[in-house]
């Protein structure tokens, strides 16, 4: 197989963004894993920021002490798509970056633009060790992070659709009805959030694919996005 992109001879970058439960980690991935590419949630990047600063006493409504503070954690992704990891200073934090405390608090320290700095980099640092190329999900790949992606892809679906879908995944987990209403409520709080801060909102790029996914099967979204990929790069399934 081959993961260069022939149109410009560089290492195949694939940027995918949207809302939260537009499906882009599942999809992501798979498509990370049918192409013999890298994958990188930069989601879990800033998971883990947040993380270490709950768990180092940084008040993360204070923007300041948040910038301040940003420099120090030494976030590691593994960018393996058949078994992504997020360590931070070598601590495995992988369980708790998807906790209620991370994920309420996540958008405030998103929305730091020397967080979002600090953790470009690392995105940028994380393609450009890819072996063959990257998958690379999250709200900015393609308007901030890569603007020269071979492929953008910007994946939406109703809010019906997402909620539904986030719901349902919820139920399966045993989950309770009210917890998963107060989870509703929380992601239409953290989506307008990240579309409306003032660094790298959510946006679609002027140059990316429009896929929406409220009528798709994840199957079809995959199927997509891969001939998608393969169309743009020149590249064939593993
Ligand atoms: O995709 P997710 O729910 O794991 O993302 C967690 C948060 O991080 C979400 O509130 C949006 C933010 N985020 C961001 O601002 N930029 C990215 N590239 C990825 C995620």
């Amino acid at each position: 197989m081959d993961s260069v992109d022939r149109a410009s001879n560089s290492p195949v970058v694939v940027a995918i963004d949207g809302p939260s439960g537009s499906g882009k980690s599942t999809v992501s991935r798979a498509v990370a894993a049918r192409l013999g590419l890298s994958f990188l949630d930069t989601g879990a990047m800033y998971r883990a920021m947040t993380w270490w600063m709950l768990a180092n006493g940084v008040d993360v409504e204070d923007a300041e002490a948040v910038a301040v503070a940003c420099g120090k954690p030494v976030i590691v992704s593994g960018t393996d798509a058949a078994g992504p990891t997020i360590t931070v200073d070598g601590q495995d934090v992988s369980g708790p970056i998807r906790g209620p405390e991370v994920t309420g608090k996540v958008s405030a320290v998103a929305a730091v633009p020397a967080v979002r700095a600090r953790l470009v980099e690392l995105q940028r640092g994380c393609a450009s060790h890819a072996e063959r190329g990257i998958v690379a999900e999250g709200r900015d790949m393609g308007s901030v992070v890569f603007p020269n992606a071979t492929v953008k892809v910007f994946l939406t679906a109703s809010e019906r659709a997402r909620a539904e879908r986030r719901a349902a995944e919820l139920r399966a987990k045993g989950v309770d009805e009210a917890t998963i209403t107060a989870m509703a409520a929380d992601l239409a709080r953290r989506d307008a959030a990240d579309s409306s801060r003032r660094t790298a909102p959510l946006t679609q790029a002027a140059d990316a694919v429009l896929v929406d996914t409220s009528e798709l099967t994840l199957d079809q979204v995959i199927d997509t996005i891969t001939a998608l990929v393969e169309q743009k790069a020149g590249l064939t399934a593993a």
